[in-house]
């Protein structure tokens, strides 16, 4: 449905994107994924067709976008990072203008605004000015936007961003519900949002594409990343200790609730075996006439895969540069 070729933008000396190649399948569900700044706005758009390419091809649903524009915009819904609604229209009016823009026959305008309120579960909102619209829903408005004419293919740029947590879980519901029959590939700088919608991941970052695969392949990259320990006794005599443990690459402690208890973090060296790391920490702690209550290995979330094939610490953090090189 999508075919990327070695893709790169520039903008000016900003290279924003830089030789990106990737595909996606009819039907499936794709996340674009990547700290702020990665590049991904700009893929989205290029690939909408909204903005030209500085090298490499595009193919959607086949076609070409430089050389038929038409046929491959025709298959795509996109969904702007923040789309240009006008608050003085009505729900309806502005679906309809929307409608006529994208060449939606006369006849076949209110039917296609009907099933894109529908699709995007804005029925009841069809009458209300876009002004006096709650962000959940102008969000949505421009979801149905991008589902006018019922095109296979939807683009959406950070579909979620801004909402609160009510109206991000109906929109990741509307979204799989959507992905049922359509192919959809959403942006988001957030793990949670592609784990709960997506089947598929594009991690992005500094321009490129840096991982690629099954949620799971991407949780896969990472092995046990370190341990967690509950501790009795002096937190910071507990820390020294096992920052001594041959393998552990870093620790920190935090204050339990109840007093003399706190977790002990420990990060681990690459080649480090958490087995044996567990059991000299163990030893050492109990042999200091600490006590131990709680020892668990810590898997790698999605959040530490991701910062570290990105180079983030933090997903809403500063955008990524790269060193040197
Ligand atoms: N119109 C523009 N002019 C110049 N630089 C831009 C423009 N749009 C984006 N950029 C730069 O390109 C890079 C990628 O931006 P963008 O595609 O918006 O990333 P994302 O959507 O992942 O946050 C950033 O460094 C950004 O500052
Ligand atoms: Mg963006």
């Amino acid at each position: 449905m999508i075919e990327v070729e070695h893709l790169s933008k520039s903008y000016g000396a900003v290279d924003a994107v830089r030789d990106v190649s990737f595909r996606v399948d009819r039907g499936e569900v794709v996340g674009f994924l990547g700290p702020n700044g990665a590049g991904k706005s700009t893929t989205l758009r290029i690939l909408a067709g909204f903005l030209g390419a500085t090298r490499g091809r595009v193919r959607i649903a086949g076609h070409d976008i430089a050389e038929e524009p038409l046929l491959a915009r025709a298959a795509i819904g996109y969904m702007p990072e923040t789309s240009p609604l006008y608050p003085e229209l009505r729900v309806v009016e502005y679906l309809g203008f929307r409608a006529e823009l994208k060449r939606v026959p006369r006849k076949a305008r209110k039917a296609a605004v009907g099933q894109a309120l529908a699709d995007a579960r804005i029925e009841h909102m069809a009458d209300v000015l876009i002004g006096h619209l709650s962000k959940g829903y102008r969000q949505r408005v421009g979801l149905a936007d991008a589902l006018l004419g019922s095109p296979p293919l939807l683009i959406l740029d950070e579909p979620t961003a801004g909402l609160d947590p009510n109206q991000i879980r109906d929109v990741r519901a509307l979204i799989r519900r959507l992905g049922q029959e359509r192919t959809v590939l959403l942006s988001t700088h957030i793990l949670p949002e592609v784990e709960a919608t997506c089947t598929r991941a594009l991690v992005i970052a500094g321009g490129r594409l840096v991982a690629e695969g099954s949620i799971d392949e991407i949780r896969a990259m990472r092995r046990t990343s370190g341990l967690h320990l509950g501790v009795r006794g002096d937190a910071d005599r507990a820390l020294a200790i096992v920052r001594a443990i041959a393998g552990v690459a870093g620790a920190k402690a935090t204050k339990g609730a109840a007093e003399g208890l706190a977790t002990i973090d420990v990060d681990l060296a690459a080649s480090a075996d958490p087995v044996a790391v567990a059991e000299g920490a163990v030893g050492a702690l109990v042999g200091a006439g600490l006590g131990v209550h709680e020892v668990a290995p810590r898997s790698a979330s999605l959040e530490q895969v991701f910062s570290e094939l990105t180079g983030a610490d933090d997903a809403a953090g500063p955008p990524h540069e790269e060193a040197g090189t």
